[in-house]
């Protein structure tokens, strides 16, 4: 029987630490290449490559896809305007299909023959995961070890990895599973899982409380190019910077928590909390610039294909004609939206200052109720006569 090649996406957790070694035990004399993308993540990112060749992977790559992360993926769901079922902004959903396509490469590159990802049997993440490797490499072996494999539990886990010598932080108890990258933090697990419980204080990573936030406010003003934020305050800067100065702002003010009960491709209901500041804050900007430069149909219009773009993303089918075609569409709406948008961080809320645009669709000769204005006020009258007959019609034959 020839060697396995396994290609892992790795986070240094306890799952993806324990998987190493089941996977080198099921594939007798396997060679492991660990995998961990970077999208911007804080948390448990030090002594990777040291834990995973201690772990028993022959080969440790860390692959930096924040800039390709920001540019290539958050502007294209900030631009659609993508929040699935109108609140989460997709952070976990967006890193998916980067990182297994970042698993891809180097799967090809180095030779592997299967490729393996550390997600549970019950969620989204394993959907986007070999979703993204269907349409990257339809050929390859797939391996989903948590699936398969026979613990039934963390303390299970945990006693293997210590049976085998496994370096596992895990032992110390943290009550809640997170995912984190740049465009925010995914949170849920025990007292969670019970709607009705409010998130705990030591289940937000980043955000103050709006109650504890600072007493005076933040002002920011953030200018917009074709609907891609390009400087803040006036300076420009490139993505990356602007969404980790905006996390910063937006954290120290208790902006961008999100409690939300949301419904998974897998068919069950399940009760996340999010802290997305900066993804909250450029949210927000950006569709109140699109109300002043966008015209009426478009705006409209518009506001379904960012659902069915947050669909997409979220049902990791990010590879896809789908996504490109709607892209397209995006891009075309968003030439105008141009110009700046200035906002208040204050005690958990994002409000609204002001916002100017060279392509502003607002003319205040028309909006004006002053001597100023210019709108055809006769015109109205033939117009709504017309606009109401199908109405009046059917009223006339209708109401007795
Ligand atoms: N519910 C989010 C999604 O499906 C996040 C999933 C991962 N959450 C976590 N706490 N690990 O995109």
């Amino acid at each position: 029987m020839s060697k396995e090649k396994i290609a892992v996406a790795y986070s240094g957790g306890l799952d993806t630490s324990v998987m190493i070694k089941w996977l080198k035990d099921k594939y007798e004399g396997a060679e492991i290449v660990a995998v961990t993308g970077n999208l911007g993540q804080q948390m448990e990112i030090d002594n990777l490559e040291e834990k995973a060749i201690a772990t028993g992977a022959a080969s440790f790559h860390f692959v930096d896809l924040r800039k390709t992360f920001v540019e290539d993926c958050i502007w294209k769901a900030l631009k659609a305007g993508a929040l699935y079922e109108d609140v989460y902004p997709l952070a976990t959903a967006l890193g998916r299909p980067i990182l297994a396509k970042a698993l891809v490469d180097i799967a090809f590159e180095e030779n592997c023959t299967i490729l393996t990802h550390g997600c549970t049997g019950k969620g989204n993440d394993q959907v986007r995961f070999e979703v993204t490797f269907a349409s990257l490499a339809p050929h390859m072996k797939v391996v989903a070890p948590l699936r398969e494999w026979e613990f039934t539990s963390r303390e299970q886990e945990i006693a293997y990895a210590l049976e085998h010598n496994i370096p596992v932080s895990a032992t110390k108890k943290n009550p809640y599973s997170i995912d984190e990258n740049i465009w925010g933090i995914s949170i849920e697990c025990g007292v969670l899982e019970d709607p009705m419980v409010p998130p705990p204080a030591d289940a937000y990573q980043i955000t103050t409380s709006p109650e504890e936030a600072p007493d005076k406010p933040t002002v920011v003003d953030i200018d917009f190019f074709e609907g891609i934020p390009v400087a803040l305050d006036g300076k420009q800067m490139e993505g990356l910077d602007m969404i980790v100065k905006l996390n910063e702002l937006g954290a120290t003010n208790g902006v961008g928590r999100l409690d939300m009960i949301e419904n998974r491709v897998v068919g069950i209901k399940s009760r996340e909390i999010y802290e997305a500041p900066a993804a909250t804050i450029l949210h927000f900007a950006h569709r109140e610039l699109e109300r002043l430069t966008l015209e009426k149909s478009v705006f409209q219009y518009k506001r379904n294909i960012g659902q069915d773009y947050a669909n997409i993303i979220y049902n990791g089918t990010w590879f896809s004609p789908m996504r490109e075609a709607l892209d397209a569409f995006v891009d075309v709406t968003q030439k105008p939206v141009t110009g700046m948008v200035r906002l208040k961080l204050y005690k958990g809320n994002v409000t609204l200052l002001g916002r100017t645009s060279p392509n502003s669709l607002y003319n205040e000769k028309l909006a004006t109720y002053t001597e100023a204005d210019t709108f055809n006020h006769k015109a109205a009258e033939g117009f709504i006569q017309l606009y109401g007959l199908g109405l009046k019609t059917y009223s006339e034959v209708n109401l007795k």
